[in-house]
C-alpha cells in the first residue's frame, strides 16, 4: 500500500471513529455506533499492516501478535459477566499504558532513525519522556483500579502521612531528571533518567489511585479512561502516526468529559477525587457491602401486595440498579411494564447516571430486555414527577436513592444529587437484606412511613410479582 492510499485509509478511518462517537452517545444510535467503530478498526489496522512502514519481514511477528492479542480479548469478553466490565476495562487500559511505555523506550533505544536537526531530536526525546510518563502513571493506576474494583484490593482510601507534598516532591524529580535526560550524552546516560522516570511515575499512578476511596471509583475509571487516550496520543507522537495521535485524542477528551459528567452527578469536585480521600471524613459509613446501622423500624411488603399496589396506580416510576444487573432480572422488568401498560399505568423509568458499576449499565440491560426507549428517562427529567407518582419501585438500588445525600450534611454522600423516590405516595425497595450499598452508608428511605421492603433477589421477587399481576 502506497503512503498516500494509507494516508487516505487513516482519514477515512477517523471520519468513522468520530462517527462511532456520535452514534454511541444515544441508545437507538449506539448499535451504529459500534458499527462504525468496528469498521474504523478494521480500516485502521489494515493500512498500518499493509502501510509503506511495515517490512515484509514483520509479517510473521505482526501474525502472531494479532493471534495472541485477539484470542486473549475473545476470550475475556466472552468470559466477563456484565457485572465485570468496569474492571475489564481497567485492565485494558492498563495495557494501552504499558503499550506506550515499551513503545517510549524502543524508540527512545531505536538509532535507525536519524533526526536531520539537533531541535527536532529534542523534540522527539520530549515526546519519548512525555510519553513514558502518562503511560506508566496509566498502567500501575489502572493495574490498582481494576484490583479495587474486583475486590482484590480493599476498597478504603490509603492516606499516606503528607500524601500531597510526596507528589509535589516526586513531580519536582520528575521535571529535574527530565532536563538530566534532554542533556543527557549518549543513550546509556539518558536512559538511567529515564528509568528513574518511569520507576516515580509508577509509584505515583498507585498511589494516586489507591488514595482513592470506593465511592469514586467510577470516575477514576472514567480518568484513567482519559489517560489511555492520552498516552496513545502520546504513543501516535512517538511513532509519527497521525491517526494514533487523532484517536488518543478522541479518547482523552472523551473520557475527560465523562469524568466531568460523572464528577457532576456525584455532586464531586474532580481535583478533590484526584486528591483522594473521599468518604474518611464527616459522616461514619458501614463497610461497603456490610449491614447499615439500624435507624428505625422497617416495613415489609408481600409480592402479592406489591402487585395489588402496581395495579391501582396510575403513575409507576421504576428506579433499577445494581441489584438488577446481579439479578439479570431486566427481563421480568420488561414483562411487568408491558403487562402494566396494558392495563393503562403509565410506567416510566428513572435512570441515574452512575446507577450500576459502569456508566449507561441500566440502559444498556433496560435496551438488551427491549423496553422502550421513550419511557426511560434521566435523572434530570424525572426526579419533578415523584410527588405524581404512585408507586415509586426501586429495584436493586440503594446509594442512587439516599435522602440522605439531601438530609444530612455528615453524610459521606452529603450533596450527591439522587431519585427522589420518597416523594411519590408509596415506595417500594426491592433488595435481599439491609446492607448497604456501594458508598457502604446507610439509608433512611427503607425507614420512611411511606416505603416498604420487599425482601428478596429481585429476579424471584419479581416472577412472583408478575404472576400476581397475572394471576
Ligand atoms: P448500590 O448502592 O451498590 O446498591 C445495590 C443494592 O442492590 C445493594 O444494596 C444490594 O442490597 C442490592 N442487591 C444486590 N444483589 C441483589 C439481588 N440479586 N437482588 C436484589 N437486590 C440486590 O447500587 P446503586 O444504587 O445502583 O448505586 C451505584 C453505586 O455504585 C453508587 O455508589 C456509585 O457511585 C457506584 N459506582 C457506580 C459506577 C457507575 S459508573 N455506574 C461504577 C462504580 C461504582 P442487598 O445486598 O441487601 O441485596
Amino acid at each position: 500500500m502506497t503512503s498516500s492510499l494509507a494516508t487516505v485509509a487513516y482519514i477515512g478511518a477517523t471520519i468513522l471513529f468520530i462517527l462511532s462517537l456520535g452514534g454511541l452517545s444515544n441508545p437507538e444510535t449506539a448499535r451504529r455506533g459500534n458499527l462504525f467503530g468496528i469498521i474504523g478498526m478494521t480500516i485502521a489496522v489494515l493500512a498500518t499492516v499493509l502501510g509503506p512502514r511495515v517490512t515484509p519481514g514483520g509479517y510473521a511477528w505482526i501474525v502472531g501478535a494479532l493471534l495472541v492479542g485477539g484470542s486473549v480479548g475473545l476470550y475475556a469478553a466472552k468470559k466477563v459477566q456484565m457485572t465485570q466490565m468496569p474492571e475489564l476495562v481497567a485492565l485494558m487500559h492498563s495495557l494501552v499504558g504499558l503499550a506506550a511505555c515499551l513503545v517510549g523506550f524502543a524508540s527512545y533505544v531505536d538509532t535507525s532513525t536519524v533526526f536531520p536537526t539537533e531541535a527536532e531530536k529534542a523534540i522527539h526525546e520530549v515526546e519519548v519522556y512525555i510519553g513514558i510518563l502518562i503511560g506508566a502513571v496509566t498502567f500501575s493506576g489502572s493495574v490498582i483500579a481494576f484490583g479495587k474494583l474486583s475486590g482484590r484490593i480493599g476498597g478504603k482510601p490509603l492516606l499516606l502521612p503528607g500524601r500531597h507534598w510526596i507528589n509535589l516532591a516526586g513531580l519536582l524529580v520528575v521535571i529535574w531528571f527530565g532536563r538530566v535526560f534532554l542533556h543527557a550524552e549518549g543513550t546509556a546516560a539518558g536512559m538511567t533518567a529515564l528509568l528513574v522516570m518511569t520507576v516515580i511515575a509508577l509509584l505515583f499512578g498507585i498511589h494516586m489511585v489507591m488514595a482513592i476511596g470506593g465511592a469514586d471509583m467510577p470516575v477514576v475509571v472514567s480518568m484513567l479512561n482519559s489517560y489511555s487516550g492520552w498516552a496513545a496520543a502520546a504513543t501516535g507522537f512517538m511513532l509519527s502516526n497521525d491517526l494514533l495521535i487523532v484517536v488518543g485524542a478522541l479518547v482523552g477528551s472523551s473520557g475527560a468529559i465523562l469524568s466531568y459528567i460523572m464528577c457532576r452527578a456525584m455532586n464531586r469536585n474532580f481535583i478533590s477525587v484526584i486528591a483522594g480521600g473521599f468518604g474518611t471524613g464527616g459522616g461514619a459509613p458501614a463497610a461497603a457491602g456490610g449491614a447499615a446501622q439500624p435507624a428505625g423500624e422497617v416495613t415489609a411488603i408481600s409480592a402479592a401486595e406489591t402487585a395489588e399496589l402496581l395495579k391501582e396506580a396510575k403513575n409507576v416510576v421504576i428506579v433499577p440498579g445494581y441489584g438488577m444487573a446481579v439479578a439479570q432480572a431486566q427481563h421480568v422488568v420488561n414483562e411487568i411494564t408491558k403487562v402494566l401498560r396494558a392495563k393503562g399505568v403509565n410506567v416510566r423509568f428513572g435512570i441515574h447516571p452512575v446507577a450500576g458499576r459502569m456508566p449507561g449499565h441500566m440502559n444498556v440491560l433496560l435496551a438488551e430486555a427491549k423496553v422502550p426507549y421513550d419511557i426511560v428517562l434521566e435523572m434530570d427529567e424525572i426526579n419533578a414527577d415523584f410527588p405524581d407518582t404512585d408507586v415509586a419501585m426501586v429495584i436493586g438500588a440503594n446509594d442512587i436513592v439516599n435522602p440522605a445525600a439531601q438530609e444530612d450534611p455528615a453524610s459521606p454522600i452529603a450533596g450527591m444529587p439522587v431519585l427522589e423516590v420518597w416523594k411519590a405516595r408509596n415506595s417500594i425497595v426491592m433488595k435481599r437484606s439491609m446492607a448497604s450499598g456501594y458508598a457502604g452508608v446507610d439509608n433512611p428511605l427503607f425507614y420512611k412511613e411511606n416505603n416498604r421492603m420487599l425482601f428478596g433477589d429481585a429476579k424471584k421477587m419479581l416472577d412472583e410479582v408478575l404472576a400476581a399481576l397475572n394471576g
